[in-house]
């Protein structure tokens, strides 16, 4: 169990769920990571198969406001309302899956909406990522990680990294001990501020 510190209080657990098919490889390894979390800490589950959102449609820069449909509402509640978020999604073409992509497009929306204050809410809060992928090397996720760090470090968020799992058919990843195992610290680590690489470089060069 990962201790109830005093950065464990007053936390909240959104895990946004994107992959195509229900109780797959992504969301086992979700759920086993969570089994650890200190039991006072809400989880709140949202399977974007089941809370579908139509692709984004880019209206920052027009004046007319766009209808905000009920899913979206629900999502950006759900979003704001976590200390912590989780992309639970499975590894599609070496990133994120296209449901768990669209979501963070909303993001962009929610940025711009006149009286917005979606970029200060979310500012210092943690972004984590759970995937699991069919290939062993888990190099070829890089894309992935690059995805959430940096959208992490625009957000001004903190980012917890990834959690990684391999698989193929649903319930596969039950078989890989080493994700199980880190499944048990994984919330545990600390999560830094996420900084884009040249911030790393002029960190470096202070
Ligand atoms: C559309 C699609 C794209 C995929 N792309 C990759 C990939 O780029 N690399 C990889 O290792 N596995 C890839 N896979 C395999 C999945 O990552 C793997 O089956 C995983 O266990 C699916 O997770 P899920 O059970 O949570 O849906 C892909 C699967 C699908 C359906």
């Amino acid at each position: 169990m990962i201790p109830d510190t005093a950065r464990g209080r007053d936390r909240s657990f959104l895990f946004v769920l994107g992959s195509s098919r229900p109780a797959g490889n992504t969301e086992i390894l979700a759920r086993a990571a969570a089994e650890h979390l200190p039991p006072g800490v809400p989880q709140r589950w949202i399977d974007l198969a089941r809370l579908p959102l139509p692709d984004f449609q880019d209206g920052r820069h027009e004046t007319d406001t766009w209808p905000v449909r009920e899913n979206e509402k629900v999502l950006r509640q759900a979003t704001v309302g976590a200390t912590d978020i989780v992309i639970a999604s499975p590894l599609y073409w070496y990133t994120l899956s296209a449901q768990t992509k669209r979501y963070l497009d909303y993001w962009s929306g929610w940025l711009t909406t006149p009286g917005s204050d979606f970029k200060e809410r979310m500012a210092g809060r943690t972004l984590w990522g759970v995937t699991v992928m069919a290939d062993d090397d888990e190099a070829v996720a890089d894309g992935l990680v690059t995805s959430l760090n940096h959208t992490a470090a625009y957000l001004r968020m903190r980012f917890g990294g990834l959690l990684f799992g391999n698989g193929s058919r649903p319930g596969q990843v039950r078989q890989d001990e080493r994700a199980l195992i880190r499944a048990k610290t994984f919330f545990g680590r600390e999560a830094p501020l996420a900084r884009f690489p040249h911030e790393e470089a002029a960190a470096g060069r202070r």
